[in-house]
């Protein structure tokens, strides 16, 4: 992060007319029918600096918050208007295959002018996202991505349920995208499109007014192409109640942070304990110093309570499989290769082995298994109702961030020590030459992506697939 965080300093304000959660609920539209993918401009360097040129969903970056309650069918219709092909993944949701929009693997990609009918029923209420699964590295750079918030049918008592969608963006000095470097090899091979901007809700450091004795629920979402966050709300002691949209047991981290690798997201219950004029930021701590990345604001109106508030109660439960049957599941190992500073000379691709030279020209330097971006065959075939481990070694010299599609899955090994009781993620963090084991239960037929969500990682050969059969 570096000082063009701040190039405005000048919030905008979330005002007091989105206090109640009622009136919230009632000036947004709930379920769009239609979901445009089109070309628009987006303030994100303040209302007094020209508009940045961006790719946006209904014309809005992020796109709309989508909310629908669990058990309950959306249905969305995407209608591309971009310049090239695009289709939409509602990330996290143990979704039926036929609608995951995985272009070229569940569904083709939906070509400029026409559109494509999803219709889905989550299973999970929890904080999920949407974004395209189309040169993904490219259209979530330029603002492809949202909120995709499934309500529990009996939600905690809370005062405002507020979705914050972190991304950080690379702009020049003009303001715009800085577009000559999408696709530089340099990023792909090292960290990925790191940003130089940051924003929550499309905004660089937005105020977002509170009053004292309010409980809150945050949802946390990290839609950066590659950056990991580190984020702690300053002069609270928030309660993490869900990750990746399942539920946990509530604790208090014991700094406060919340790492949250791309892709992840973390649910916190936070109780508004300041006083009037206090300005509390949101900071992310992972880079050398502070950033702050939203300012809590407290009105002077407080919201009196006739007693202290209990510690949270955990979220309802969302239907998981009880159990994982370690002792009989299938086995495949995932060895990540290549990137720079790496030990990896070459790796298949289109069929055959290529030097590392030829593989650069390709576009690819990362590998699974030796072998750079998707193969006619998936990694691992699995037949319905059996547990897989995953046990993937990182061999690189970079964090990646491992995202299956379809289920959820438990870390159940980290560096030879076996874990248990971890959360249910879709996502999981491997740090440079970690080894992590994940489990799942195959219970979800069809396709799946399993992929690097620093998503030039992905887009330079760290992708394949599963098959679940039956
Ligand atoms: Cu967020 Cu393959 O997805
Ligand atoms: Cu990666």
């Amino acid at each position: 992060m570096n000082r063009r965080h701040f190039l405005s300093r000048a919030g905008s304000a979330i005002g007091l007319s989105t206090l109640s959660p009622r009136l919230a609920l009632a000036a947004a539209p709930a379920r769009p029918r239609v979901l445009e993918a089109r070309k628009a401009t987006a303030p994100l360097m303040g209302a007094a600096a020209p508009p940045t040129a961006v790719w946006a969903y209904d014309g809005q970056v992020p796109g709309p918050v989508i909310r629908t309650k669990q058990g309950e069918e959306l249905r969305l219709r995407f209608a591309n208007r971009l310049g090239q092909p695009s289709t939409v993944h509602w990330h996290g949701i143990r979704i039926d295959n036929a609608m995951d929009g995985v272009a070229g693997l569940t569904q083709a990609a939906v070509p400029p002018g026409e559109s494509f009918d999803y219709v889905f029923t989550p299973p999970d209420a929890g904080t999920f996202w949407y974004h395209p699964h189309n040169r993904t590295w490219e259209q979530m750079a330029r603002g492809l991505y949202g909120l995709l918030i499934v309500e529990e049918t009996e939600a905690p008592a809370v005062d405002r349920d507020l979705a914050l969608a972190f991304d950080d963006w690379r702009l020049g000095e003009d303001g715009q995208i800085d577009e000559a470097s999408l696709g530089q090899m340099r990023d792909w091979s090292h960290a990925g499109r790191l940003g130089n901007w940051l924003t929550v809700n499309g905004v660089s450091q937005p105020e977002i007014a509170l009053r004292k004795g309010e409980r809150l629920r945050l949802r946390l979402a990290n839609c950066c192409n590659a950056r990991v966050l580190s984020l702690r709300l300053d002069g609270h002691a928030a309660w993490l109640v869900a990750l990746d949209g399942q539920p946990i047991a509530p604790y208090q981290p014991e700094d406060g942070v919340v790492t949250l690798a791309p892709a992840q997201r973390a649910d916190l219950i936070v109780d508004a304990v300041l006083e009037p004029g206090a300005r509390p930021a949101i900071l992310e701590v992972g880079g050398d110093y502070a950033v702050e990345t939203a300012v809590l604001v407290y009105r002077p109106e407080v919201v009196a309570r006739a007693a202290l508030l209990p510690p949270p109660a955990a979220l309802p439960d969302n239907p998981l499989p009880r159990a994982l049957d370690l002792g009989s599941a299938l086995r495949q190992e995932l060895l990540m290769e290549g990137g720079a500073m790496g030990r990896m000379a070459g790796a298949r691709h289109k069929g055959r082995h290529m030097g590392m030279r030829e593989l650069v020209g390709q576009g690819m330097v990362w590998a699974f298994n030796g072998t750079a971006g998707m193969t006619e065959a998936p990694l691992l075939r699995v037949e319905r109702g059996r547990t897989a481990v995953i046990e993937m070694i990182n061999d690189t010299a970079w964090p990646h961030a491992l995202h299956l599609h379809g289920h959820h899955f438990r870390v159940v090994e980290r560096d030879g020590r076996a874990l248990s009781g971890e959360p249910w993620r879709d996502t999981v963090l491997l740090q440079r030459d970690e080894k992590a084991s994940i489990a799942f239960l195959a219970d979800n037929p069809g396709k799946w992506m399993l992929h690097c969500h620093m998503l030039e990682h992905q887009a330079a050969g760290m992708a394949t697939w599963i098959e679940v059969a039956g």
